[in-house]
């Protein structure tokens, strides 16, 4: 099995880029399903999550090629069924929904079923579809939606959803009329795809704020665009400087939009200093205690917590986190404990006391940011840590244990 394989105890320094972001990424190759022609896309990160969108759509008959910088051919789309096999392995393969709906009228979707941090239902994606003028079937597992032509909507969603704020968003640019979503989610992705669809002609407004504004258009023409940098890999490789009292300075960082995790940082002791798109980390070691909530964005990410409970457990007293987007967005703490950290579980609350000294283990990662935090976690423990079940870090960061052996830090992939 592959694993990775970190000797802990080495300060890290130096310079690191952040690479494109995967969810903005994602939502964007999706929207390329909205219109035929040749769209381009920059800056993609090489991930497992973009092969296995990248094999959707290719499923659905779009051409792909290029690497980083991708060429996207959707004129000739043969199917407008998504698989169970690839849904389950990425939620974000309901995205395709909406564009796929709104193009051809006719989707079947899987539904993405549940995953390690949660349930993470779709149904506010459905009623805003319905609402939008599509007849619904669930059976056998998928979502069949059909409809002549969706029509324009004011949506209200339950909570401001990352998912389903994108997928209305892209079928309502070609809906007739005006649709209005609130209470959608703000989170600076949305932005980008919003941009993104801005480049194809589409008509959208608000979006950044909890109300966005999109006008139908009869078409769109070919994207053109450049995905933003990745604020949670920014924001991983910044804590990877400050839990080895290190020195790191991390380019090409969406810093406008880092807010919450850099404050964070600050409050927590280290030296944050932003400038331009590049941030630099110092830590002398000495880290204190802090209370955090994770909440839809501007708050603090649900996508950092377990990077940053990696952290607190080395703080000089007991922190607090409360997460309240996912409900068993936990699994890490038994990992980390077993690497010496004290943390205990309280309903949505982990209260992590600091210790001294992490010892180093053999742990498993069990979704994306887990294994991030694994793998921080190791970058400060004594001896050499074993993090297994990596395929899910390989999902969401690019290239991690390279940028992070550029630091200075002694890790490497292997058999284990
Ligand atoms: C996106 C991100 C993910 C991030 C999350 C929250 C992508 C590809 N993934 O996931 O990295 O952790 O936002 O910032 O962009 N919910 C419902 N009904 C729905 C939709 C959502 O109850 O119809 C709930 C979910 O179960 C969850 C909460 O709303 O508790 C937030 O989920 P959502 O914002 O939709 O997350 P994703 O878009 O799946």
């Amino acid at each position: 099995m592959e694993c990775i394989f970190v000797n802990g105890g080495r300060a890290l320094n130096g310079t690191v880029a952040a690479s494109g972001a995967k969810n903005s990424a994602l939502a964007i190759m999706t929207a390329t399903l909205l219109c035929g022609g040749k769209h381009r896309i920059s800056g993609v990160p090489d991930l497992r999550d973009i092969s296995t969108m990248k094999r959707l759509l290719e499923h659905l008959g779009v051409q792909i090629k290029g690497e980083s910088e991708f060429e996207l051919d959707a004129t000739h789309i043969d199917i407008v069924d998504a698989p169970y096999e690839l849904v389950k392995t990425m939620r974000a393969s309901f995205l395709v929904l909406g564009p796929l709906l709104a193009r051809f009228g006719n989707a079947r979707v899987s539904l993405p079923g549940g995953c390690a941090i949660g349930l993470r239902p779709v149904d506010m994606h459905i009623k805003a579809f319905e609402a939008m003028g599509a007849d619904i079937k669930i059976e056998n597992g998928y979502v069949h939606a059909v409809c002549e032509r969706m029509h324009g909507a004011r949506i209200l969603l339950d909570m401001p959803t990352v998912g389903g704020t994108e997928n209305i968003m892209m079928a309502a640019c070609l809906a007739d009329g005006v649709t209005v979503i609130e209470n959608a989610a703000r989170e600076p992705e949305i932005s980008d795809l919003a941009l993104a669809l801005r480049s194809a002609g589409a008509r959208i407004t608000g979006d950044g704020s909890g109300t966005i504004t999109i006008e139908g258009v009869k078409e769109l023409a070919p994207i053109v665009h450049t995905v933003m940098p990745d604020r949670i890999e920014a924001g991983t490789l910044l804590i990877a400087g400050a839990i080895t009292a290190g020195d790191v300075t991390v380019d090409n960082c969406p810093v406008e939009y880092m807010g919450a995790t850099l404050e964070k940082l600050r409050e927590v002791g280290c030296v944050v200093d932003a400038s331009g798109d590049s941030v630099r980390i110092c830590s002398n070691g000495s880290l204190q205690p802090v209370e955090v909530t994770t909440s839809p964005y501007p708050g603090f990410p649900t996508d950092m917590q377990a990077q940053l409970m990696s952290l607190l457990t080395l703080a000089e007293g007991t922190s607090l986190i409360r997460e309240t987007v996912f409900e068993n967005r936990f699994i890490h703490v038994a990992e980390l404990d077993r690497m010496g950290a004290h943390i205990r579980v309280e309903r949505d609350c982990a209260i992590v006391t600091g210790v001294a000294q992490l010892e180093a283990a053999r742990v498993m990662a069990s979704d994306l940011r887990a294994s991030a935090s694994l793998i921080l976690a190791g970058l400060a423990a004594r001896g050499t840590t074993v993090v297994s079940r990596i395929y899910h870090l390989d999902r969401g960061y690019e290239a991690l244990e390279k940028k992070l052996q550029h630091l200075g830090a002694d890790i490497r992939r292997g058999q284990e």
